[in-house]
């Protein structure tokens, strides 16, 4: 378990009240987090029923390690759930706002769950407050949401506003909360300085101090900085496939040089989730409300997308018809680790090979649940239980997410199942040479 063992033995220099709106993933981690951390804590939710299974211990994603963390902080009596908002907050002297920021067709991100809470948090203001943003929001949200809780406070009561933008990976999240590379803040006063840093104090990592608009821009800057740097392996990859050459050893001894670094230079099939393509989308938007028009994270946009257009035109270059074409598909989720299917490219690659007319079998070890929510089953569309069955009588097996377990397939076994012993790799997971050793044809991103 995650769950730092020497943090534990550290004092605790001030137990908190605090209340995290939204227990979504973001805000459900940071709870279960908290709580761990020694302050007592109510997560609240509007939905209800999310609530109620929580308060069973029913979480309502998967994440490694919440579920034990969830479990024994209410046990311990420092994790609570409610849908009573205002309760909440008057219990509360720190408030994590974690609601949804969903994004708008514009690619700007909808607040008004965050003007929401914000009237609400007015309305319950009866002693000092700290408000502070966890979700990602654009540059002058924190703003805005001081200005509403003025405008709608009905005494003279004192309150702070800060931003505490959340960097955690899904699939790590509870890793992240308790190692963070960093912490940032942004505040107005010494007071919610001092509070954020007393919150976080058992935690050993930088912390840094910024204004509001700084943190909030820190959220965007990192995210589309990531998003930039696989679309720019990406596109190293489409350069290594026309050229002959390997972007695997390409990303290898350029992530040697420390001033790049070997995180995120993973090419394959672009990235998705419910972070990178709406951040990029909102910071665009961002900097053109600003007067900045910011082609290079468009351009991050187009290759991204490219990505699985490519990966389709490959499995079709070499199957050459794809109809009635039998694919076994392995990995829905958009990385390993969770059954997140937002954004995931896995999504595109189905719908297009659907249109192509081919059958198709699907299989994830976590994310079947919410890909049934997608794909209806049909003539056309099944999903199977187990890898081996799916790839049973195929034309062409294609890896869409790199899970862990599927490192451990027996091989042989697959080439026996399959009709045409053909390798889509959509992740670089795999050894083509070995494979092409098993007699298989392997096709990767970018890879020779
Ligand atoms: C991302 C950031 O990494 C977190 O720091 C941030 O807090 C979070 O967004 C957020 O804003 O809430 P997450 O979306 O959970 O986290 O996933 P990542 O692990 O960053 O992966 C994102 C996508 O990029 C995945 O589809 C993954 O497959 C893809 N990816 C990642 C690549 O294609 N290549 C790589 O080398 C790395």
């Amino acid at each position: 378990m995650t769950s730092p063992k020497k943090l534990k033995k550290k004092k605790y220099t001030k137990r908190y009240s605090i209340c995290v709106v939204g227990a979504g993933h973001v805000g459900l981690v940071a709870a279960a987090c908290f709580a761990e951390l020694n302050h007592k804590v109510v997560c609240v939710d509007s939905d209800e029923h999310r609530i109620q299974s929580l308060k069973k211990k029913k979480l309502p994603f998967y994440e490694p390690e919440l579920e034990p963390l969830v479990k024994k902080n209410i046990k311990s009596g420092n994790l609570s759930f409610s849908s009573a908002l205002g309760e909440g907050i008057k219990k509360s002297e720190v408030i994590f706002l974690a609601v949804g920021t969903p994004p708008q067709v514009d690619g700007s991100a909808d607040l008004s769950s965050v003007e929401n809470v914000a009237r609400i948090v007015a309305r319950n203001l009866d002693s000092y407050k700290l408000i502070v943003e966890k979700s990602t929001v654009p540059v002058k949200t924190g703003r805005k949401v001081k200005e509403a809780i003025h405008r709608y406070k009905k005494s003279n009561v004192d309150f702070d506003v800060a931003s505490n933008p959340e960097f955690l990976r899904e699939g790590k999240a509870v890793y992240d909360f308790f190692y963070p590379d960093r912490i940032v803040v942004g505040v107005e006063s010494k007071r919610a300085e001092n509070i954020l840093k007393d919150i976080y104090a058992s935690l050993k990592t930088p912390l840094i101090v910024t204004d509001i608009n700084t943190a909030e821009l820190i959220k965007h800057a990192s995210n589309s900085f990531l998003a930039t740097k696989i679309s720019f392996i990406n596109v190293v990859s489409h350069i290594c496939d026309l050229a002959g050459a390997d972007v695997e050893k390409v990303s290898l001894a350029m992530g040697l040089d420390k001033r790049i670094g070997k995180e995120f230079l993973q090419a394959g099939i672009g990235y998705g989730g419910s972070c990178f393509p709406k951040d990029v989308a909102a910071f665009i938007y961002i900097a053109k409300k600003l007067g900045y028009e910011l082609n290079l994270l468009k351009e991050v946009e187009n290759i991204n997308k490219e990505q699985w257009i490519r990966f389709v035109e490959k499995v079709k270059e070499h199957l050459w018809i794809l109809r009635d074409k039998k694919i076994a598909i392995l990995g829905l989720s958009f990385k390993p680790d969770t059954d997140d299917m937002r954004c995931a490219p896995s999504v595109n690659i189905i719908e297009s090979f659907i249109n192509e007319g081919a059958h198709l079998i699907l299989f994830d070890p976590q994310a079947q649940n919410q890909a049934k929510k997608i794909f209806k089953t049909s003539s056309k569309l099944k999903f199977s239980q187990d890898p081996y069955s799916a790839v049973k009588d195929c034309d062409c097996l294609c890896f869409l997410t790199e899970w862990d377990q599927f490192h451990k397939l027996d091989f042989k076994k697959i080439k026996k199942l399959m009709h045409y012993p053909f390798i889509a790799d959509g992740r670089n997971m795999f050894d083509g040479d070995a494979l092409r050793k098993l007699e298989f044809d392997y096709i990767g991103m970018g890879k020779l």
